[in-house]
C-alpha cells in the first residue's frame, strides 16, 4: 500500500451491503444434510423422560424414537446416532450388556432399519452406559483402565452392532487401537459396508456433564474423570498424531470432540488429513446456549445457526448436534 493511496484503500462493505450480495458471496453454508442428530433411547414402551440438564432433550423409549427417525427422514437429516440409557440392574464392572445381541441397541437398530432403511444409524462403541462405575473400559485392580482387554470387548460390541445392521459404528471409548481392531474383526466376517467414524481426538472435557446425566452415567462416575484416556486438553499436535493412527487403522471418516472450544482442532485435522472430518457439538456446548436463551440473554435460533455454521467454517463435513431437528427445520423453512 503506497501512503498516497486514495482513503479509502477498499470497500469490502460493498459485498456486505444487500442480502442478495450476501447470500452470493457466502463461502460457507449449511445443510440440513451436514447434520447428525444423537438421540437417548430407554428400553419399555410410551416412556419419555426429560433431561434436566439438556432443556428439550427426552430420553425415549424405541416406539417413541420411531417418530423421530420419521422427523429425520422429512427434514433430510442422513444420521441419527443412538445413545441407550441402560437399566441400572444390567450394568457390570465389565459392561458385559454391551455385547448381549438381544441388548437395547441392536433391537434399536434391527427396529430402525427395518422402519427407515433409508436413515443411516450410527452406534457409540464404549462400554460407559453399561458399566457399573461409569467408565469406558475395564478396571483393574487399582482403577487404571485396561486398554487391551478393554478393546476385546468393544470389538465384541462393535460386531453385535453390525449384526444387527448398523450403518456406523463410533468407537468413542479412546483406546489405544481399537479402530484396527474393529476392523480386522469386521472384515473377518464379512462385514465390508461398516463404516467407521472415530472418535479420534476426543478430550478429556468438562463438557460432557449433561450426557453423563442423560446415560445415567455422572453418579456412576462420581468424583472419578476419564483422563488417563481422553486427550488432555492443551494438546493439539497430538490430536493430529491421533487421527493418524485412526485413519491408519480403517477409520472411513474422524471427529474432533467437543466442538466449539476445540475449532482449531478441527481446523487442523481437516487441513492434515483432508478427510471426512466431524465435529461433536456435545452436551454441555448445547447445555450453554439453552441456557442463556431461556434467560433471555441470547437469541436462540441465530446462536444455534451461527455456532453450527462455525464448525462449516472451521472445515466439518458434518456436525454431531442436539440442535439438528431444531436447525433442520430452520434450515428448510
Ligand atoms: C461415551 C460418550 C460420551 C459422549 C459421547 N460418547 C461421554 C464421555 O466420554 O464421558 C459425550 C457426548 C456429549 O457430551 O454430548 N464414551
Amino acid at each position: 500500500m503506497t501512503p498516497f493511496a486514495p482513503y479509502p484503500h477498499g470497500r469490502p462493505r460493498r459485498l456486505r451491503r444487500d442480502e442478495f450480495t450476501r447470500n452470493l458471496v457466502r463461502e460457507h453454508t449449511l445443510s440440513p444434510h451436514d447434520l447428525i442428530y444423537p438421540v437417548f433411547v430407554l428400553d419399555g414402551e410410551k416412556q419419555r423422560q426429560a433431561v434436566a440438564s439438556m432443556p428439550g432433550v427426552e430420553r425415549v423409549s424405541l416406539d417413541l424414537l420411531l417418530p423421530v427417525a420419521e422427523q429425520c427422514v422429512k427434514l433430510g437429516i442422513p444420521v441419527m446416532a443412538l445413545f441407550p440409557v441402560i437399566d441400572a440392574k444390567l450394568k457390570t464392572p465389565d459392561g458385559r450388556e454391551a455385547c448381549n445381541a438381544e441388548g437395547l441397541v441392536p433391537r434399536v437398530v434391527r427396529k430402525l432399519k427395518q422402519e427407515f432403511p433409508e436413515l443411516g444409524v450410527m452406534t457409540d462403541v464404549a462400554l460407559d452406559p453399561f458399566t457399573s462405575h461409569g467408565q469406558d473400559g475395564l478396571l483393574d485392580e487399582t482403577g487404571y483402565i485396561l486398554n487391551d482387554e478393554t478393546v476385546e470387548v468393544l470389538v465384541q460390541q462393535a460386531l453385535t452392532q453390525s449384526q444387527a445392521g448398523v450403518d456406523i459404528v463410533a468407537p468413542s471409548d479412546m483406546m489405544d487401537g481399537r479402530i484396527g481392531a474393529i476392523r480386522g474383526a469386521l472384515e473377518a466376517r464379512g462385514d465390508i459396508h461398516t463404516r467407521i467414524m472415530a472418535y479420534s481426538a476426543k478430550y478429556a472435557s468438562a463438557f460432557y456433564g449433561p450426557f453423563r446425566d442423560a446415560v445415567g452415567s455422572a453418579s456412576n462416575l462420581g468424583k472419578s474423570n476419564k483422563k488417563v484416556y481422553q486427550m488432555d486438553p492443551g494438546n493439539t499436535d497430538e490430536a493430529l498424531r491421533e487421527v493418524a493412527m485412526d485413519l491408519a487403522e480403517g477409520a472411513d471418516m474422524v471427529m474432533v470432540k467437543p466442538g466449539m472450544p476445540y475449532l482449531d482442532v478441527l481446523r487442523r485435522v481437516k487441513d492434515e488429513f483432508r478427510v471426512p472430518t466431524f465435529a461433536y457439538q456435545v452436551s454441555g456446548e448445547y447445555a450453554m446456549l439453552k441456557a442463556a436463551a431461556q434467560n433471555g440473554w441470547l437469541d436462540h435460533d441465530l446462536v444455534m445457526m451461527e455456532s453450527l455454521l462455525a464448525f462449516k467454517r472451521a472445515g466439518a463435513d458434518g456436525i454431531l448436534t442436539y440442535f439438528a431437528l431444531d436447525a433442520a427445520r430452520r434450515l428448510r423453512a
